[in-house]
């Protein structure tokens, strides 16, 4: 059996560190970290993930906005909404819930964001100095699974990663992450993705999998090599007949590749708690190096 990566204990612990060190400065007479999140439309998954978010600032002492408008809101609105947080004293950082509805054009609005405040890390200025190895904003999920792997010593130097997926949340920066000259990095890195014929030939050469393309089970136990580490990005919702309605599901089939693995991500409970604890660090980070 596998030992866990057990995200939800982890993201506790760095979420107390954080209210520790938000208490103390709230003790110093100083305002604490101030995050807004933009919210359009009712995505089901979109208004969990931000309402989270919210909750976690509670959690560690920030204050937290909400900002929600409706599905048919123009993209000049949202870009003069921008404006004003980018110019905002009160505001250390934000974020636009991803995706967007169709008559947005999502990378103008990234652009847009002032990036000392883009805390998702998503703007070509701050993903460029995270490619160039420069001090900035990391992407959450990516920045979640090396804290992970950092905080449980996995070694990574030398190692063969495969990343499957590469979206520019996930797969695309964690791609670059894992190759840095960091711990945990040094690897060699391989991306897969929807036009990589026969995944399992190179899954089952890899030390390290990071498996994220929303598709429930996908990696199962003869795809994997003995001992292989084994991340899992993935949270489908399918629905079942419980209270909710749906239950969340990963990329990986846990029962089968538990049994292979050396370390392996549950979901829920592993990489999506990494997530929302470091988008607080990075806040915070936002707060600390503010101009204000
Ligand atoms: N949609 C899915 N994940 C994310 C995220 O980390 N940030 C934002 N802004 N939108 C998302």
């Amino acid at each position: 059996m596998a030992q866990i990566l057990d995200g939800l204990k982890v993201s506790k612990e760095i979420k107390e560190e954080i209210r520790i060190e938000v208490e103390k400065i709230v003790q110093n007479h100083r305002r604490p970290p101030h995050l807004v999140a933009i919210l359009v439309g009712k995505n089901g998954a979109s208004m969990t993930y931000v309402n989270n978010k919210i909750k976690d600032c509670h959690e560690v002492g920030f204050r937290s906005s909400l900002l929600e408008f409706p599905s048919t809101v123009s993209e000049a609105e949202l870009l003069e909404k921008i404006d004003e947080l980018n110019k905002s004293k009160e505001v250390d950082g934000f974020i636009v819930q991803l995706p967007l509805p169709p008559q947005i054009d999502q990378e103008k609005i990234i652009m847009a964001i002032d990036p000392r405040k883009d805390v998702d890390g998503f703007h070509p200025e701050n993903f460029g100095k995270m490619a160039l190895e420069m001090d900035t904003f990391l992407p959450a999920t990516p920045f979640g699974i090396l804290t992970l792997l950092e905080r449980y010593q996995i070694d990574t130097k030398g190692k063969h990663c495969v990343i499957i997926g590469r979206s520019r949340i996930v797969g695309k920066p964690m791609s670059i992450l894992m190759g840095r000259k960091d711990f945990p990095g040094n690897s060699t890195v391989t991306l897969t993705h929807s036009y990589t014929p026969h995944i399992e030939q190179y899954t089952l050469k890899a030390d390290i999998v990071i498996t994220a393309l929303g598709d429930p089970n996908f990696l199962k136990a003869n795809m994997i090599k003995d001992g292989a580490v084994i991340v899992d990005v993935g949270i489908t919702r399918v629905e079942d007949d419980s209270k909710k309605g749906y239950r969340l599901v990963g990329d990986v089939d846990f029962e089968s590749c538990n049994d292979k693995a050396s370390w392996i991500t549950p979901v829920p409970g592993g990489v999506g708690p990494m997530t929302r604890a470091m988008l607080m660090k990075n806040t915070l980070l936002a707060y600390k190096t503010s101009v204000y």
